[in-house]
């Protein structure tokens, strides 16, 4: 029997060497003679163990990393075609603690199946949810999606159901679903694994909120810089085409649906959603302001559904399994699971998908294993660079929206980025100001020009000028911010600078600054 070797193609474990790993493979097969083929699968998440090379066996499959092109000559000495012992070898990979204790029901499939191989996807449990919905009344699926209790995972956290609900509802000869795969936030690459690993199950979500909100045309809106998402979803786009699943007639439907990929040049401001319209329009990136919604008056004034691609790839779990299925997982008005994102100084980074409600703690300590650095942890940033920092003290924070909002703080895309005590709070705040003065879209004054007076006032703390009296104009400064500015990049910068303010003093002080001037 044909032996199948399964070698990531997803960028982080490119990053890392995979391409010449695989080649070395290849290279190995035909020198032995061996009876095995190579499969590109999507990456399972641990970013430690990359390029994570399994083996298929009859006892399940066979983890072998971090590999390097100079281990593949003894890998195969040591019989690992046929799973054997190896140093590099982490027994069977479903049995790996990272990936054994998750709850995986969007990234199902990522890593498992090859991500081009719609055979493979459909053998996955994968278009049953669309199967269902073309066989229910729109406002039907919308009421299924509402009741899962699917929060939008790009970082307002508003329900998608009430979102597909007012586009449905919509008067419009045309609507739109656009998929916000923008994914700037600091510390996140779930919308990219997805993309690379299981494009279907986001081409299958789209579809699904066409048929259930009379769109009949989707675009996906990523970055330049994710050219391998790029590639993998156009080839799955055509490939979904040539199969009915897109096309004039949806599995055979009466429902019209395709959808295209759109390339941004990566401002971070585009991924808001209305820049990203703008932007998508061939305009450039400013944020409109609202109303009009982009529910009512979106994508070229047509009502437009506006979703991250984890809400998206969340809804055919919701239409297979049904929306009690997915609401019984989570804590709160936090329903189903989330792809935690962990990042930065980290032992184990990587993707970890679980039912909102884990504790901070247990994800940076128990998950994360603290820092890769090996020193203590001082703080950890949730939700990309408009998020709080949250000092050790905080860590038994519940990860849920309202428990999140409740310290100040904010889940956001579910990034988060650990750092270790050598970390300066202080510089991090000045960051904060600083990127928000770079990805300003210009509209309004609090942002474009208070992001500016942020630096110069954090660079005076730092010089050690009047330092109670910067400290005061900084925090006036963010309320002015917070509540002056047109869209949440002005509007959410304050969460970082003051999070790091209240909770590391130290780090704004004199007496701190001088002595690390010295
Ligand atoms: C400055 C800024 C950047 C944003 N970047 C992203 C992004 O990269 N991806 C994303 O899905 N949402 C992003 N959002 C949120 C979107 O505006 C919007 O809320 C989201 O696409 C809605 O989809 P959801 O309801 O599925 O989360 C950003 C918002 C702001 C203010
Ligand atoms: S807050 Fe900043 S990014 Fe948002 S509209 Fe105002 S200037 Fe533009």
């Amino acid at each position: 029997m044909t032996v199948r070797i399964f070698i990531p193609r997803d960028a982080a474990a490119l990053a890392l060497g995979a391409e010449n790993v695989a080649m070395a493979i290849a290279q190995e097969i035909a020198a032995r003679g061996l009876d095995a083929t190579i499969v590109r699968n999507g990456s399972r998440g641990m970013h430690w163990l990359e390029p994570l090379v399994e083996v298929e066996t009859d006892g399940g499959r066979i983890a072998y990393g971090p590999v390097k092109k100079g281990d593949v000559a003894s890998l195969f000495d040591a019989g690992f075609a046929n799973g054997g012992e190896h140093p590099l070898c982490r027994g069977k990979t479903d049995e790996i603690p990272f990936l054994r204790q998750q709850t995986r029901l969007t990234f199902a499939r990522c890593g498992v199946t090859d991500p081009l191989s719609l055979s493979d996807y459909r053998a996955h449990d994968g278009l049953r949810g669309l199967q269902n919905a073309i066989a229910m009344d729109p406002a039907a699926i919308v009421a299924q999606v509402t009741e899962s209790g699917l929060r939008g995972r790009g970082g307002a956290g508003f329900p998608t159901g009430i979102k597909w609900k007012t586009v449905l509802e919509a008067a419009g000869d045309r609507k739109y679903i656009v998929c916000n795969a923008d994914e700037g936030d600091s510390g996140t690459f779930a919308d990219r694994m997805i993309m690379e690993g299981d494009p279907f199950v986001l081409i299958e979500g789209m579809a699904i909120a066409g048929v259930a909100t009379g769109a009949t045309k989707g675009y996906v809106y990523t970055r330049s810089e994710y050219p391998h998402a790029i590639a993998v979803m156009e080839q799955a786009i055509e490939i979904a085409r040539a199969n009915g699943v897109l096309g004039p007639s949806v599995l055979g439907s009466k429902h019209a649906f395709d959808m295209e990929v759109r390339t941004g040049a990566g401002a971070y401001v585009c991924g808001e959603e209305t820049a990203l319209l703008n932007s998508l329009e061939g305009k450039r990136g400013l944020v409109r302001a609202k109303p009009p919604l982009p529910a009512h008056k979106g994508l070229f004034d047509c009502p437009t559904v506006i979703n991250n691609v984890i809400s998206l790839a969340s809804v055919p779990i919701v239409m297979d399994k049904g929306a009690a299925f997915y609401r019984d997982f989570g804590v709160g008005r936090s329903r189903g699971t989330i792809p935690i994102q962990i990042a930065g100084n980290v032992k184990h980074g990587g993707l970890y998908e679980a039912a909102f409600g884990l504790s901070l703690g247990e994800i940076v300590d128990g998950i994360g294993g603290g820092t890769a650095s090996g020193r203590p942890v001082k703080a950890v940033q949730v939700g990309g660079p408009l998020g709080a920092y949250f000092p050790r003290a905080l860590f038994d924070t519940p990860f849920d929206y309202e428990a999140f909002a409740a310290k100040d703080g904010l889940i956001g895309h579910a990034g988060i980025v650990v750092f270790d005590d050598s970390v300066d709070m202080l510089h991090q705040a000045r960051f904060a100001m600083e990127f928000c003065a770079v990805e300003s879209c210009g509209k309004c004054t609090p942002c474009r020009i208070g992001s500016t007076r942020g630096v110069e006032t954090a660079d005076r703390i730092a010089q050690g000028i009047e330092p109670e009296k910067n400290r005061e104009l900084l925090a006036d400064l963010c309320n002015t911010m917070k509540y002056g500015s047109l869209c949440a990049l002005g509007g959410f910068t304050p969460y970082p600078v003051l999070s790091a303010m209240n909770h590391f003093p130290e780090d704004f002080s004199p007496a701190t600054v001088v002595q690390a001037a010295e």
